[in-house]
C-alpha cells in the first residue's frame, strides 16, 4: 500500500479551461479520503491526474514516494473502478475477474486463488459462471470491484462507483466498501458528489468547488466548522440556512436584517467582537433553531413536512427562505407562524462578501 502526495497539482485542458488549480493533497498509506464537489469542480479530473489517464499541467503527484507525472498508468500500481462497470459481456464473471491477471501472465494457480479469494469477499462465488447480463446492477459493480481486488493494488481509485445503483442498493455497497476498506488497509481514494457519500465513507473529505480545494477535513469538522459559505452550504441535508445582516448589541444581542426586521440571538452566545457592528452572513443549520414558546422570531409557516422521526417546517426570515427541523410531532399549521431561536454554540458566522468563515 502507499501514501499519495499531490503538490501543487493543476490541469488546463486544451482550450483553456482550468479544471484544477494548485490542489494538495497529502493522502496517508491505508486512508480513505473522498473528493466531493458539484458537477464539474474538477474532481475525475484531479483522480484522473493520479491515475495517469490525464496529463498533469503543473505540480506533481507522487505514490509511495515515487513523483510518477511521468509514469505510465499501468506501471504506477493503481486500480480504478469507474461509475460504468465496463464488464466484457461475452464473458462470465470468472473470465471477466481473471482477465487482468491472464493479460500480466499470471500463472492459472495464481489467477484460481485470487478470483476465488476476492469472489469470498465480495460474496459473489455463486455468480462465478454468469454472464454480466445475468446479473443485477449491484451485483455488475461488485464484480467490478471483484476486478480492481485481484490485481492487488497498492492504491484504489473510485470515481462515482455507486452512480448507476438504485438508491437501497447504492446504501449497501456503501458499507460493503467501507467494510473492504477497514479488511484490506488499502488507500482508496473516492470521488462523489454526494455528500451524504462522502460523509458516511470518507476518514478526510476533501471539499472542491470550481477547481479548488475548498477545505480538507474529518466529516464532523467540516459540519462543525467549515472553512467558508461554500463549505457550509455543502455539507448538511437539509442545507445550513444564510441571513444577511448586520450584528447589533442594543439590550440583547440580535441580527439586524435587511427587511428592518430583528432576529434576535440567544443569550450564552459571544460572536467574535470584530464581527459587531458589521455586515456578515449568519449560518444556521435547520437542526440548530428551535421551536421556541415565547421570544425568539415569529416566521410564517409555509410547508410542513411530517417524516414520522422530524418534521421539516418552511418558513422565512427577513425574506431568506429558511428550513427548520423539528421533532416527529409540531404543533404548527401552515398559514399560521412557529417562534424561532437558534441555538447557541452553533452558530456560524461567514464575511459579508468573501464568504469566508470568521472564527467564534
Ligand atoms: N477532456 C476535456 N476537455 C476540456 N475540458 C474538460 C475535459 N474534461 C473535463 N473538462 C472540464 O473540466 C472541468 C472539470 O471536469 P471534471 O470532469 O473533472 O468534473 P467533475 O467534478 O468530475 O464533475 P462531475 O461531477 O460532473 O463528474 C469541467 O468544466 C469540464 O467541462
Ligand atoms: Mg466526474
Amino acid at each position: 500500500m502507499a501514501r499519495v502526495e499531490l503538490h501543487g497539482v493543476g490541469k488546463t485542458y486544451p482550450g483553456g479551461v482550468m479544471a484544477a488549480e494548485d490542489v494538495n493533497l497529502d493522502v496517508a498509506d491505508g486512508e480513505f479520503v473522498v473528493l466531493v464537489g458539484p458537477s464539474g469542480c474538477g474532481k475525475s479530473t484531479t483522480l484522473r491526474m493520479v491515475a495517469g489517464l490525464e496529463s498533469i499541467t503543473t505540480g506533481t503527484v507522487s505514490i509511495g514516494g515515487r513523483v510518477v507525472n511521468d509514469v505510465e498508468p499501468k506501471d504506477r500500481n493503481i486500480a480504478m473502478v469507474f461509475q460504468s462497470y465496463a464488464l466484457y459481456p461475452h464473458m462470465t464473471v470468472r473470465d471477466n475477474l481473471a482477465f487482468g491477471l491472464k493479460l500480466r501472465g499470471a500463472s492459472r494457480e495464481e489467477t484460481a486463488t485470487k478470483v476465488a479469494a476476492a469472489a469470498g469477499v465480495l460474496g459473489i462465488d455463486e455468480l462465478l459462471d454468469r454472464k454480466p447480463r445475468a446479473l443485477s446492477g449491484g451485483q455488475r459493480q461488485r464484480v467490478a470491484l471483484g476486478r480492481a481486488l485481484v490485481r492487488d493494488p497498492d492504491v484504489f481509485l473510485f470515481d462515482e462507483p455507486l452512480s448507476n445503483l438504485d438508491a437501497k442498493m447504492r446504501v449497501q455497497m456503501r458499507t460493503e466498501i467501507s467494510r473492504l476498506h477497514h479488511s484490506l488497509g488499502a488507500t482508496m481514494l473516492y470521488v462523489t458528489h454526494d455528500q451524504v457519500e462522502a460523509m458516511t465513507m470518507g476518514q478526510r473529505i476533501v471539499v472542491m468547488h470550481k477547481g479548488r480545494v475548498q477545505q480538507v477535513d474529518t466529516p464532523l469538522n467540516l459540519y462543525e466548522r467549515p472553512a467558508n459559505r461554500f463549505v457550509a452550504g455543502f455539507i448538511g441535508s437539509p442545507a445550513m440556512n444564510f441571513l444577511d445582516g448586520r450584528l447589533v448589541r442594543d439590550g440583547g444581542l440580535h441580527l439586524a436584517l435587511k427587511d428592518g426586521a430583528a432576529l434576535p440571538l440567544p443569550a450564552g452566545w459571544e460572536p467574535p467582537a470584530a464581527a459587531l457592528g458589521r455586515d456578515v452572513v449568519l449560518g444556521v443549520r435547520p437542526e440548530h433553531l428551535d421551536l421556541v414558546t415565547g421570544g425568539g422570531f415569529a416566521a410564517p409557516v409555509q410547508v410542513i413536512e411530517p417524516l414520522g422521526n422530524e418534521t421539516l417546517l418552511y418558513t422565512e426570515i427577513g425574506g431568506a427562505a429558511v428550513t427548520v427541523r423539528g421533532p416527529g410531532r409540531v404543533d404548527a399549521v401552515v398559514g399560521g407562524a412557529v417562534n424561532l431561536l437558534p441555538r447557541a454554540g452553533h452558530l456560524h458566522l461567514f464575511e459579508a462578501g468573501s464568504g469566508v468563515a470568521l472564527g467564534a
